[in-house]
């Protein structure tokens, strides 16, 4: 079965680091998410991909490729227009199959995609919507389903005590090319607030299936950071670079690390980072390759994406930095989220 994946929002919420980026590609734990995704898909059998990108699509097909590198085989859909989340799976139409996965792409999740596909294939329904159950679900789209799975309605933003339920849709589909059929082409629309009321509407099988393990929507700052902690603490389990040398610390290669620094963990250093004397980092920081850290700084819950450099006495606190980010000497940040301005030649190439 095909996997699409949706990768061509704006990802407003999060910039600026989305500013000249596609959201999926934010690294997390040093690797572009979307990459984890391909990964991780891969590993449970998914072999062919579809890629529908719109914002900086190069970004995305400069590092994926044919996909030969991770095994398998990707295609890729640009969109001139926004065309929104069923407006993208619409226009990716002539290179999906009777039957596909759909994947937001900037939905951080460790699942078990099995399982959804052989309910809908129990079910034969039209789409299948993954489900995953959230604590607090006013802020999402809730879902009223049946005792039979079949889902009756989408309640959005419920307020507190009148949600119907607490499973919210996942940003994961499995769906049969008869949906497509009531996408409009060639403008913007949103699956979740036109295509699956449609649907219902019309008495087509739209079914809702629990899915267990991670997930986390890293489109917000918030968020973006929380997955990194999770990482770290190992509730979400991808790969990490490097080496988990010292518990909790994990290093790449070629680093130096200076007299008197000290790391606290839970901490990630890239590749051919160098950390200067009496420098403090950690805990929950996450350090990109080729990143310089000055003598006497100090880094706490933060992340520097790679090529970094933070000058002598600079104390970062909750921060996140994008690629290639300058931190000057003795600033004290909290809380801060920045991104350095590329020049389009460093961007397309
Ligand atoms: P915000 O602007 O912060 O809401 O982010 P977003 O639009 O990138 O994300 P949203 O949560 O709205 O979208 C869910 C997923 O669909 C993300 O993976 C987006 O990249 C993707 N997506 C959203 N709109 C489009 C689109 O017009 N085309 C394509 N190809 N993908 C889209």
């Amino acid at each position: 079965m095909k996997a699409l994946l949706l990768a061509g929002g704006l990802g407003t919420r999060l910039r600026p680091l989305t500013e000249q980026m596609p959201k999926p590609m934010a690294p997390v734990g040093n690797r572009p998410w979307i990459e984890h995704l391909v990964r991780q898909l891969r590993d449970q059998g998914v072999r062919e991909f579809v890629l529908a990108l719109k914002h900086y699509p190069d970004l995305i097909r400069n590092h994926l490729g044919d996909g030969k590198k991770w095994g398998v085989s990707i295609e890729y859909v640009i969109e001139n227009e926004t065309l929104g989340t069923a407006g993208a799976i619409k226009n990716a139409e002539s290179l999906l199959g009777d039957c596909f996965l759909v994947f937001n792409a900037d939905i951080v999740q460790h699942m078990n995609i099995k399982p959804l596909i052989q309910y809908h294939q129990e079910r034969q329904a039209t789409v299948t919507i993954g489900l995953t159950e959230v604590e607090d679900p006013s802020s999402f789209g809730v879902v009223d389903i049946s005792e039979t799975g079949r889902i009756a309605r989408f309640v959005e933003k419920p307020k507190s005590g009148e949600a119907p339920s607490k499973l919210i849709n996942a940003g994961i589909y499995v769906m049969n090319k008869e949906a497509l059929s009531y996408i409009p082409a060639g403008r913007e629309v949103s699956i979740e607030r036109e295509t699956f009321p449609l649907l219902i509407e019309a008495g087509e099988g739209v079914y809702g299936f629990t899915m267990t393990g991670y997930w986390l929507d890293m489109g917000t700052r918030e968020r973006y950071r929380q997955v990194h902690w999770d990482l770290l603490d190992r509730k979400l389990k991808l790969p990490l670079p490097g080496k988990e040398k010292t518990s909790g610390i994990w290093t790449g290669n070629s680093c130096r690390i200076g007299d008197g620094a000290l790391l606290i963990p839970p901490v990630v250093i890239g590749n051919r980072v160098q950390i200067g004397d009496k420098a403090i980092i950690g805990p929950y920081t996450v350090i990109g390759d080729d990143c310089r850290i000055a003598n006497n700084t100090r880094l706490s819950e933060t992340i520097l994406w790679d090529g970094c450099h933070v000058r002598e006495g600079a104390q970062l606190y909750q921060c996140v930095f994008g690629f290639g980010s300058e931190i000057g000497s003795r600033h004290i940040l909290y809380e801060a989220f920045a991104h350095r301005i590329k020049e389009e030649e460093e961007i397309t190439v």
